[in-house]
């Protein structure tokens, strides 16, 4: 039987009036990966289009109800505990290739939770969801660069183990759209803005420019994702009339957030929305911790 959220649904299958939150559920549920980008894709240039025309079916004030089998994902990566995944050297082309899988890894779990914020959560300005459907988009395109260049090194997405706490935070927060802002773009996106130049001179001391050039792409946009995430929790800290400073606080202790370990990419931090005192919060924290 065939319905609106069939797993083998394209958002193009989809009826009309299912609106777009739900095309965005049909999407995070496909398991192929190159089904899910091209959805995804899909979706976004479908709902700029409308946009444009002013016609826009987000539908935010309906509550869709969760199906058991989320995310969409193929059978591999074979998901494993964090710590027994190796580090390798970048040096060799092994460890460059294990590098970019995990790479590849983040970006497709990126597909996933943001295309999460984009159902999940009813009776938010339809600018929240244009502006997650417009991160998924581009996790979507950061997906398909990484997986082009693990095809260059003769391999695919699916080849190596891989962890699940992205996912895992993903549904820590699914009761409340002020925690899944406080802890996934402003944690868990914003440690990629801090984790990207390291990586970026590793590749390029290699010798591996093509990568290198994949990840200026992907900090270009990650700025933007920590930017909005930045922006959505504020204006929920406003609507509901709390102190973004003291909610962060208590939402990052109430969720366990991981602890965020310098250096800190500040420069992409401060443009990405984090204000001073936060950024000079982050850096005493760390320094304490030493
Ligand atoms: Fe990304
Ligand atoms: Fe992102």
């Amino acid at each position: 039987m065939s319905s609106v959220f069939s797993a083998a649904d394209s958002t193009q299958l989809l009826p009309a009036h299912a609106g777009w939150r739900a095309a965005a559920l049909s999407a995070l549920r496909e398991r192929d990966p190159l089904a899910k980008t091209e959805a995804v894709a899909a979706l976004h240039a479908r709902t700029l289009d409308a946009a444009r025309r002013g016609d826009a079916h987000w539908d935010a004030a309906r509550l869709l109800d969760a199906p058991a089998d989320l995310p969409g994902r193929p059978d591999r990566p074979e998901p494993v505990e964090p710590r027994s995944l190796q580090r390798r050297s970048m040096s060799t082309p092994q460890g460059r290739v294990v590098l970019m899988h995990a790479l590849a890894h983040i970006e497709f779990n990126a597909i996933n939770l943001a295309l999460d914020a984009v159902w999940r959560f009813s009776g938010m300005p339809d600018a929240f969801y244009a502006d997650w459907l417009k991160v998924a988009a581009e996790e979507a395109y950061h997906f398909s660069l990484v997986r082009q260049r693990l095809a260059d090194y003769g391999h695919d997405y699916g080849d190596f183990p891989a962890h699940n706490g992205l996912w895992e935070m993903c549904e820590r927060t699914c009761d409340d759209v002020l925690a899944r802002m406080a802890l996934v773009p402003r944690v868990l996106e914003a440690r990629g803005l801090d984790a990207s130049p390291p990586i970026r001179a590793r590749l390029t001391q290699a010798g591996d420019r093509e990568s290198a050039a994949i990840l200026d792409i992907i900090l270009r946009d990650e700025v933007g994702h920590v930017r909005i995430g930045n922006h959505w929790f504020r204006f929920l800290c406003d609507q509901r009339g709390l102190d973004p400073h003291a909610a962060w606080l208590e939402l990052a202790a109430r969720y366990h957030a991981p602890k965020m370990r310098g250096p800190f990419n500040v420069e992409a931090r401060r443009s990405a929305g984090f204000d001073e005192a936060e950024l000079d919060a982050l850096i005493a924290q760390d320094a304490a911790e030493k």
